[in-house]
């Protein structure tokens, strides 16, 4: 027992190592790449429209999701809020949680994912992993109900005026359209996977060889 109450992190999560890193940003890079250069994607390029400087000649989406995270990636399990958010002491007196926190983990890519708003990664939490998961955070309204762990995301980018909280939210919006029967028009094989258009600008490559990358379970103070 200690005489402090104890300081929480601005949030817990998986913080991939440099190199891992370095492999899932260039992974990210060749995905923008390849899309800002596909005749389908131009096609749809409206929703874009900040991005295109010629069409004709190449979108460029490097410019457009201007804000990356600096230094490594990582994916929030809880947005702690230094204590502040709900649940955030529950969550952090969590065995699972204590037990983890600074252990090391290889998590699983599985698809990365483009809206207008933001570019990630979408990852697939093992069992074990999920008992890090909180229980509050796969839901856009109150009232959904979508698979624990759904949100599981690497932000990679966001576009000019768009908060890192929006990827979650981005990917959740997929989960909800593939919940409802939607599986997206198949675009085609590019480098990696099939591409998948959901319309509205919501593109998503699922990966035909998924991407682990190893990452320790920590917080992050700020
Ligand atoms: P991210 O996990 O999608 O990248 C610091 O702001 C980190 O906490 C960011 O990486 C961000 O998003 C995440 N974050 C910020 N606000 C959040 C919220 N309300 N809920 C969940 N995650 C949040």
């Amino acid at each position: 027992p200690s005489l402090e109450k104890e300081f929480l992190p601005m949030y817990f999560g998986w913080f991939l190592s440099k190199r891992s890193s370095e492999i899932l940003r260039k992974a990210g890079q060749a995905f923008l790449d390849e899309l800002a250069s596909l005749k389908a994607f131009k096609k749809e390029s409206k929703y874009f429209a900040s991005a295109i400087e010629d069409p004709k000649i190449k979108i460029a989406l490097t410019s457009y999701f201007v804000k990356r995270p600096p230094g490594v990636l990582h994916c929030t399990t809880k947005y702690t809020e230094f204590g502040k958010a709900a649940g955030a002491e529950e969550y952090a007196q969590q065995e699972a949680v204590k037990a983890s926190y600074g252990k090391g983990f290889t998590l699983s890519i599985s698809a990365l994912f483009l809206t207008t708003k933001t570019v990630g990664a979408r990852v697939e939490l093992s069992e074990q992993q999920l008992l890090l998961w909180p229980g509050d955070a796969d839901k856009i309204l109150p009232t959904d109900n979508l698979p624990k762990g759904s949100r599981a995301h690497i932000t990679l980018g966001c576009a000019n005026g768009v908060e890192a909280v929006q990827t979650g939210l981005d990917l959740l919006e997929f989960v909800k359209l593939e919940k409802a029967g939607n599986k997206g028009d198949e675009v085609g094989e590019i480098g990696g996977g099939k591409l998948l258009y959901f319309d509205n600008g919501m593109w998503m490559l699922t990966l035909s060889k998924k991407i682990d990358v190893k990452a320790v379970f920590s917080g992050y103070y700020g």
